[in-house]
């Protein structure tokens, strides 16, 4: 079987997608409070930019894969309105129940599914924009997603996918001291799971960096894409079109 990253470690690839099922199954109830905390409230900022760019009108249709707990799919159903779509999905249960619940606290009843990015049970063309918010990390074959990203959008339909990437120079050191010693520990009192907040440190490393992603999307089938940095490239949005 071929090999793939967990983090630092090589695994087989059926063992990657069992163990982040494992990761977001432990944090699901505790996620949007640890996104805050690990975050310092800037995951809201990012999102918020990301919403912004997309810039969807009443009518859009939107497909949200790796939804979570909902952030981007609320955002956007508020602006497409009753005449729009937005799809919230995920391929974790436990993580899509917590998102689908707070989102019906507020009084939002959307299409909600369960599914695999890299196998979109949508038909071709359906979307006006696709996004994916710190989820193409996880993923196993992310040229797999994001090639099944753009089958379901149509022609001149955008995928945006906001996600961390490689920081400017000079902040690597105070953040890898940050990513290492003080977000496993947060997970551990906080959500009463270390490893799982070590493997997002890790995780984040071993992601493409923003040149390296942009170049995947090109090959994508993504004819243009634009790179926004945000925080010193401690995220970047990467916007591709279909065309
Ligand atoms: C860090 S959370 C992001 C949730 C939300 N988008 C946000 O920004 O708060 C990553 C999500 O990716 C999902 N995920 C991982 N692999 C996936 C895949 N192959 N297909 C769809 N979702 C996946 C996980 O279940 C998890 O909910």
């Amino acid at each position: 079987m071929a090999q793939t990253h967990f983090g630092y470690q090589t695994v087989d690839e059926s063992e990657k997608a069992r163990r982040v099922r494992g990761v977001f199954d432990s944090v699901a109830s505790r996620y949007d409070l640890m996104n805050d905390l690990l975050s310092m409230g800037m995951h809201r900022a990012w999102k918020a930019y990301t919403v912004a760019v997309a810039n969807v009108k009443p009518g859009d249709r939107v497909l949200d894969i790796a939804g979570g707990t909902g952030d981007l799919a609320r955002a956007f159903a508020r602006k497409v309105g009753e005449s729009g779509t937005v799809v919230h999905t995920d391929i974790n249960e436990a993580m899509l129940r917590t998102g689908r619940d707070r989102l019906l606290d507020e009084g939002l009843v959307l299409p909600t599914t369960t599914c695999d990015a890299e196998h979109l049970p949508f038909a071709s063309g359906s979307f006006d924009l696709v996004t994916v918010a710190f989820g193409l990390r996880n993923m196993t074959h992310k040229d797999a997603a994001l090639r099944e990203m753009g089958r379901v959008l149509r022609d001149g339909g955008r995928l945006m996918v906001l996600e961390f990437s490689k920081v400017a120079a000079p902040l690597a050191k105070p953040y890898d001291w940050y990513s290492f010693n003080v977000m496993p520990k947060i997970g551990r009192f906080v959500a009463g799971d270390e490893d799982s907040y070590r493997y997002l440190a890790e995780s984040i490393r071993m992601h493409p960096d923003q040149q390296t992603l942009k170049t995947m999307m090109k090959e994508a089938g993504f004819g243009h894409v634009d790179v926004h940095n945000m925080s010193a490239g401690v995220v970047a949005l990467h916007v591709g079109i279909k065309c």
